[in-house]
């Protein structure tokens, strides 16, 4: 893809239209097949070809600051079971959650500390933080078992920008598989961040559905006229136009800039000034408002405050091909006085009821599709980054034919 523009001011002072489908020409404009949204058999695919081999996050290291701190992801896309462990070194390595004697979910919780060892409540074979067997009750009674050859099968694990990303089966490292994003979210104060608030959303929606309703900007004028309306730079008629649009090997990026002409309320102004009290955290952002997705499922959404930076990110974790499990988190900057923490509350707090007003079209989109009375997705150019996102699922899967 070429490089990058900003939106371009028409002689009328407003964005142009088309600015996407002009940059990214090999991209189309054509409307888009909707069975991958609805196909079981697409689904079966997707495990394979866009999960399997994927790098996924599943937590970020504040979750484990301790030696002995765990975290278990459950990857059901995957049929997998991931242990997370911080070892004595302070390296976090990942692991199936799986014993080695016959198969047993070595833990059930979602997260703990283990106090250096890891013991089996099936027949007490114990393990440490590295994944090294230590210990099988009756052991002689055996035959020839080499402890040192059956510990915790270990799982491909990168921490990036205290993110924390798994592989099950990677065809590249992650450096290889985040170039491009990764270089742009080089340095900033990512280690300023700490988790705040966890959602966790199952839904009756295809896990492309709920990701693509996040992915545009067309809806914004209507799905959140109250809440957003003309904050980031539109057309006269309130039609939302993206500063920049960017795609990477797999990934993308839309960036938002702020409407010089947006009059917030004096509780808005107010409640947005008031978080001085908390650390220093800037992020290496392009705009005020940056959408990255990270393929297949990841978001990671930065806001720039007067204060500080925020982050947002989503996980989209399908369960089946019509259920989807949406995981929201917000990370801060650890707030220093109340008002600080007020602020943070109230910035959340919006940005909740914006993520609500999202998932309001994820089931009655689905329900739509499943009636199979449409046959495609009709896309315009702020849905340019939907377009790209469903080209990169199709190059995994393949492309679907319809009979
Ligand atoms: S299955 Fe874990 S000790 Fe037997
Ligand atoms: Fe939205």
């Amino acid at each position: 893809m070429r490089a990058d523009t900003t939106v371009a001011p028409t002689s009328s002072n407003q964005p142009g239209d088309k600015l996407w489908a002009k940059k990214f020409p090999e991209l189309g404009t054509e409307p888009i097949e909707a069975e991958p949204l609805i196909s079981p058999e697409f689904f079966e695919l997707e495990r394979e070809r866009v999960f399997r081999p994927g790098w996924l996050c599943v937590g970020h290291s504040c979750e484990i600051p301790a030696a002995g701190d765990y975290l278990v992801k459950e990857i059901a896309v995957c049929d997998a079971s991931i242990l997370v462990m911080r070892g004595p070194d302070g390296v976090v390595r990942g692991f199936h959650n799986v014993c080695s004697h016959r198969g047993n979910k070595l833990r059930t919780d979602p997260k703990g500390n283990c106090r250096g060892y890891l013991t089996c409540g099936f027949h007490g074979w114990t393990y440490d933080t590295r994944g090294q067997l230590r210990s099988v009750p009756d052991e002689r009674n055996f035959f020839n078992l080499n402890k040192s050859e059956n510990g915790l099968t270990p799982v491909a694990t990168e921490v990036w920008n205290g993110f924390i990303f798994i592989s099950l089966a990677p065809r590249e490292s992650f450096k290889q598989y985040i170039d491009g994003v990764g270089t742009l979210l080089d340095g900033g104060d990512f280690g300023q961040l700490t988790l705040r608030r966890r959602y966790l959303i199952e839904e009756r929606a295809n896990w492309k559905t709920a990701l693509d309703a996040q992915n545009e900007g067309y809806h914004v004028a209507t799905q959140h006229r109250y809440m957003i309306p003309r904050l980031f730079t539109s057309t006269d008629e309130g039609q939302l136009r993206s500063a920049d649009v960017r795609f990477f090997k797999r990934h993308s990026l839309l960036t938002c800039a702020l409407n010089p002409e947006c009059k917030p309320t004096q509780l808005e102004m107010t409640l947005g000034q008031i978080g001085n009290g908390a650390t220093q955290c800037r992020l290496p952002m392009q705009g005020a408002l940056d959408f990255y997705l990270v393929f297949p499922n990841f978001v990671l959404l930065f806001f720039r405050g007067r204060a500080h930076d925020s982050c947002v990110t989503h996980n989209f974790w399908p369960l089946a091909v019509d259920r989807t499990l949406w995981e929201i988190r917000f990370y801060e900057p650890a707030p220093q006085d109340a008002a600080a923490l007020i602020g943070q509350d109230f910035g959340q707090v919006w940005n909740r009821v914006i993520f609500d007003e999202d998932a309001s079209a994820h089931e009655t989109v689905q329900a739509g599709l499943k009636s199979r009375a449409k046959k495609y997705l009709i896309l315009q150019d702020e849905e340019a980054a939907v377009r790209y996102f469903h080209k990169v699922v199709e190059e995994h899967v393949g492309p679907y034919k319809r009979a």
